[in-house]
Parts: C-alpha cells; sequence; structure tokens
C-alpha cells in the first residue's frame, strides 16, 4: 500500500483549476487516479480538452482525464460559464498546446463510482467546479460514500459576498441543487470558500518571481495568472489575483495551510436573489447536526511559497 494520499480532481480548468492539478501533479503526497471534469467556467467540451492540455503539457501522461456532466442538474448551463473570467474557451492567455492523449471514453460519474468502490484505501474527492459529477455519483451509487476519506471542495462563501451574484459563489450557483445533495450526503466535507481564497491572493510581485524560476510549468503558471489577474482587474476592479481551486490541493499537501470550524451549512436553491448562497447555522438555531468544516482562516505565504516551490518540480509518476 502505498503511502501516497488518493485523491480524484474534478474540475472544470479554468485557470485556478489549471494550477490545482499542476500543484497535485508535483505533490510528494498525492497519487492522481483520475481528473474528472465537469461544465462550468466553459462549456463541458473546452474544460475536458483543458485538462487534459495542461496535464500534457506539464508532461502529466499517464493520469487518465474523463469528460462529466454538460450541464447542470436542474437547468441548462445558460451561457452561465466564466468566461468573463476565464476566457471563451476556459483558459484564456498562454499558448498551450492541444492536447496528445485521449480523453477516456468512460464518463466521469462512471470512474468515479468504480474507482470508489474498487479501491482498497478510502479516497478524496477535491471538486474544483460545480459539484453536478459528485452529487450524481452520489445518486447512482450511494455506497460510494464509506469509501471517501472526505470532499475537500471549492465553493461557497459565509463572511465574505459572493462573486457571481452578491450572495452566491460561482461552482455552488452553477448548480445549487447538486450543491444541496452534496452537503446532505453525509460525508467528511470540508469547504474551501471565498472566504480564504480572496485573501490567499496573488500580487504582480508574486507573478513575477514566478515567472522568474524560469522552468516551462513556473512560466506557464505566471501566465496563466497574467491572464486570470487582468480579467479580475476588469471585473471585480482587485489588483490581485485568487487562486481558489489550488488551495483545495495546498491543504492536502500541508493541513497547517487553512483553519476550519464545524458547522451546519445549507444551499438556497429556489429563491432567485439567495440562489446559490451557501449559509452556514453559525448560531445553532435549527438544532441541526453539524455537516461540513468551513475554512475561516488561510495562511496566504506559505500557499504562496508552496506553489512556488511545487511548480519548478518535475513531474514524478
Ligand atoms: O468562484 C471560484 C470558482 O469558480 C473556482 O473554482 C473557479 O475556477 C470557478 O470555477
Ligand atoms: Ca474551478
Amino acid at each position: 500500500m502505498s503511502n501516497k494520499k488518493k485523491i480524484i480532481i474534478d474540475c472544470d480548468p479554468g485557470h485556478d483549476d489549471a494550477i490545482a492539478l499542476l500543484l497535485a501533479s508535483r505533490a510528494d503526497n498525492l497519487k492522481i487516479l483520475g481528473v474528472t471534469t465537469v461544465a462550468g467556467n466553459s462549456e463541458i467540451e473546452h474544460t475536458v480538452r483543458n485538462a487534459r492540455r495542461v496535464l500534457d503539457y506539464a508532461e502529466v501522461f499517464d493520469v487518465p482525464v474523463y469528460k462529466g456532466c454538460n450541464h447542470p442538474m436542474m437547468h441548462n448551463l445558460y451561457r452561465l460559464t466564466g468566461a468573463i473570467i476565464h476566457g471563451e474557451d476556459g483558459l484564456g492567455g498562454p499558448d498551450i498546446p492541444p492536447p496528445v492523449t485521449p480523453i477516456e471514453k468512460e464518463h466521469a460519474v462512471d470512474f468515479i463510482i468504480k474507482t470508489l468502490r474498487e479501491s482498497d484505501e478510502k479516497i478524496t474527492l477535491i471538486p474544483t467546479g460545480p459539484l453536478t459529477n459528485i452529487a450524481m455519483a452520489l445518486i447512482k451509487a450511494p455506497d460510494i460514500k464509506d469509501n471517501i476519506e472526505k470532499i475537500v471542495i471549492m465553493g461557497g462563501a459565509v463572511y465574505t459576498p459572493g462573486n457571481i451574484t452578491s450572495a452566491a459563489e460561482f461552482n455552488i450557483y452553477v448548480d445549487p441543487e447538486a450543491a444541496k445533495i452534496v452537503f446532505s450526503s453525509g460525508c467528511n466535507i470540508y469547504l474551501n470558500t471565498l472566504d480564504v481564497s480572496m485573501k490567499a491572493v496573488f500580487y504582480n510581485e508574486d507573478i513575477e518571481n514566478l515567472r522568474a524560476q524560469g522552468d516551462k510549468v513556473s512560466v506557464i503558471v505566471a501566465e496563466l495568472l497574467d491572464f486570470f489577474a487582468s480579467t479580475h482587474l476588469d471585473h471585480f476592479g482587485i489588483k490581485s489575483c485568487p487562486v481558489h481551486d489550488a488551495l483545495c490541493v495546498g491543504v492536502l499537501i500541508d493541513d497547517s495551510l487553512i483553519q476550519y470550524e464545524r458547522t451546519y451549512l445549507d444551499v438556497s436553491v429556489n429563491d432567485p436573489l439567495t440562489r446559490g448562497e451557501t449559509v452556514a447555522d453559525l448560531w445553532g438555531i435549527t438544532g441541526k447536526e453539524t455537516n461540513c468544516f468551513i475554512s475561516v482562516k488561510v495562511d496566504r505565504d506559505k500557499f504562496v511559497n508552496m506553489i512556488f516551490d511545487h511548480m519548478k518540480k518535475p513531474y514524478k509518476r
């Protein structure tokens, strides 16, 4: 039995998803069993292709990539993609060559179910996009819960305003019904929200230091951050760049990166104003059992240095 933590990353690349994939591939303590993709930042045809071409660029040819759900559970994507932030194909900016490795034929949801059922060790799921694939897997095969070590999710906002509406964070907003299913599943959930990801940001100086490392992965990550920072400045007026999704990998590399508090959290699904809002019962008024850990504090410097250190490392199978 390997001493590496087995993980599956479910993502919608997406600039920060791409950096999460690269960080995980360079982590000595993580074994990526597969990367599953979902519609979110862009249509599924783009997100699956982006996951494959980022991994191929970083010479991670042996990690399989699977295509998942092409729209949220209860509605269409409505062009509700993150194109304004990530570009039309979901990975605007750097010139990353087309993929050279084929996409797997098996559906992402079936891969998640089969892998969890067959694994002799518990597996950690890292969803960094809308939770459609994860919810569908839990509905189709509730038994997989027993082999999930934890689910480390990028999503939501508790103390901080949303980034797609004033109430909601993008991943949860795109598929709130899926999020509601995941949060009521009884799984061991760690939710990394905007409350920490909007603090663990990269500044231009950090991006230049990353570029100065000079290796191909550090340079391409700097170029991904160049684009991501530019759209954050244009759209949100902020002069810093969050890397939301990579925090979910970072905290598995070093659990001191993020501090959590245990709470009961629910997701608004019906009200048009609050749809996708993640509401934590911080005062315990519902009397309900707690169902997740929410992120409350992050060590930005530790995160930035972790990215610097890992991006310049070669990929070891
Ligand atoms: O709100 C941030 C999240 O939405 C990140 O996962 C980003 O990639 C986008 O999907
Ligand atoms: Ca994402």
